[in-house]
């Protein structure tokens, strides 16, 4: 049974990793459509779907990182034999070492996109629903300012 949950851990810990880089790129070329419009309707469904996409990359990486620490204190009972066996320890640690490149190098354009989205939302007067709830309760306490 443990077996099972460990081969099922791994599996996870791969398709956490193309959830990442699936929402990245989605993320990525929505934006890039979004940009090129004007139209406000456009603009409010991208900075939507870039939410709620930010949020799944958010859970993905999460989710890597606790499957991938499961998975190390398992490897060198499951995987490290088989590694050793095929000399891809070396393999393995470039693996890590050009993912880890990528993973930095994607969160540092999240994080670029990130600020960009809060100047389409304010440039476009679309304001969180936190803030449009402000306005409404302000209008409701004194409706004629
Ligand atoms: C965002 C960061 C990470 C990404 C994108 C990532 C991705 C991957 C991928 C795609 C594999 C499969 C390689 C294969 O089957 O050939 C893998 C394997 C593995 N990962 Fe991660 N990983 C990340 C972080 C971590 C962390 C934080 C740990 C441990 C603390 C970890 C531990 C492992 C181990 C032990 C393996 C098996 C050995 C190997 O194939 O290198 N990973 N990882």
């Amino acid at each position: 049974m443990l077996n099972i949950i460990i081969m099922l851990n791994n599996y996870f810990h791969d398709l956490a990793t193309a959830l990442l880089m699936t929402s990245g790129v989605v993320v990525y070329y929505l934006a890039k459509a979004a940009e090129d419009t004007n139209d406000q309707a456009v603009i409010k469904y991208f900075t939507d779907s870039y939410r709620r996409l930010t949020i799944l990359g958010r859970g993905a990486f999460v989710w890597i990182i606790v499957a991938g620490v499961f998975r190390l204190i398992n490897f060198q009972e499951f995987e490290w034999a088989q590694a050793v066996g095929k000399n891809m320890v070396p393999v393995l640690i470039m693996k890590h070492v050009l993912i880890f490149s990528l993973v930095g190098g994607g969160l540092y354009f999240w994080r670029k996109l990130n600020q960009k989205v809060i100047k389409l939302r304010q440039t476009y007067g679309l304001e969180s629903d936190a803030t449009s709830k402000e306005a409404d309760l302000t209008k409701r306490v004194a409706p004629n300012q």
